[in-house]
């Protein structure tokens, strides 16, 4: 695997492969390190699919409004190379701040409409510009032909597509699904912060998710959504944000399955004073 820390040297290095053979796909994945399985299916993804596989590792700092999360974050950079190699991935990215933020503008504004005031985005404001930021930069550096992103972060997903859609980038997005612990917990690099007990408690959270999944046919949303929020706050150490049914496009509030056809439920809770966000289709 080649590691490239310079944005000239990746571009220099993308161009002449793609020089020598036209028919070369770019699959890219962009992480903030901490890599763990779920970061590792979005690899195997790529490098089934691609040609050459390229991951980005850059903690965003413009994606976190807690300035705490930020210092927090974990960087186990060497387990994160012996990761990728493993996976087989190519390329690995190590950008500077200044190869994807300018000096004379820190950071652009994208018209993402209500998608980056509901639900995520009401919890972290600016958040999802700085993630928009980011890949924007990533997309603009690297040119892939997919982009890989996971189910786990539902929101993201909705709001890459329409980056993709504002920049009319041609990158296609591929959506992996979510990769969890044995006891259903959803892995996340945070999931490191839990104690070892509240790593195996906090598969509350996607039981409350399979259980309002488990029970549609028999009993109203309403009444479901009332249960799993109330199963959550009574879990010790619990803290829900939000949980929300939403249509799986306009991520907008539905009552009934019969209001979309595609309905998501989407749930953030503080466990342990670490942030844990899940989702399941209904549909
Ligand atoms: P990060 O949290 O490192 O996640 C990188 C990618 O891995 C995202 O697409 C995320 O959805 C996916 N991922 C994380 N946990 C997963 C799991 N359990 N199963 C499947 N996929 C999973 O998301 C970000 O970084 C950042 O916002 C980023 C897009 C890199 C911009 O800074």
């Amino acid at each position: 695997m080649h590691i490239i820390k310079s944005k000239h040297d990746l571009v220099a290095s993308l161009l002449s492969l793609r020089r020598k053979d036209e028919k070369v796909t770019i699959g890219f994945i962009p992480t903030m390190g901490a890599l763990h399985s779920g970061h590792a299916s979005l690899i195997d993804e790529s490098v089934s699919e691609n040609t050459i596989t390229v991951c980005s590792i850059f903690v965003n700092p413009t994606q976190f409004g807690d300035k705490s999360d930020l210092d927090k974050y974990p960087k186990p950079i060497e387990k994160d190379i012996e990761i990728l190699i493993k996976h087989k991935c190519d390329i690995l990215f190590l950008p500077e701040f200044e190869d994807v933020y300018s000096a004379n503008c820190i950071q652009q504004k994208f018209e993402l409409g209500e998608l980056e005031f509901t639900i995520e985005g009401a919890s972290r404001p600016g958040h999802f510009q700085g993630v928009c930021n980011v890949v924007n930069r990533l997309f603009e550096i690297i040119k892939p032909d997919w982009a890989y992103f996971g189910q786990k972060d539902y929101q993201q997903t909705a709001i890459i597509k329409s980056l993709i859609k504002l920049t009319r980038s041609d990158v296609i997005l591929k959506i992996v699904p979510t990769k969890r612990e044995p006891n259903g917990l959803a892995m996340s690099s945070r999931n490191i912060r839990l104690s070892e007990t509240g790593r195996k408690n906090a598969a509350f959270i996607y039981k409350a998710l399979r259980d309002i999944r488990s029970d549609i046919e028999t009993r109203s949303l309403t009444e479901l959504v009332e249960r799993a929020k109330q199963f959550i706050s009574s879990q010790k150490g619990a803290d829900l944000d939000y949980l929300r049914v939403v249509d799986a496009e306009t991520l907008h509030e539905v009552t009934s399955l019969k209001q979309s056809a595609d309905v998501v439920v989407l749930v953030a809770v503080t466990y342990e004073g670490v942030r844990l966000i899940d989702n399941i289709f209904l549909t």
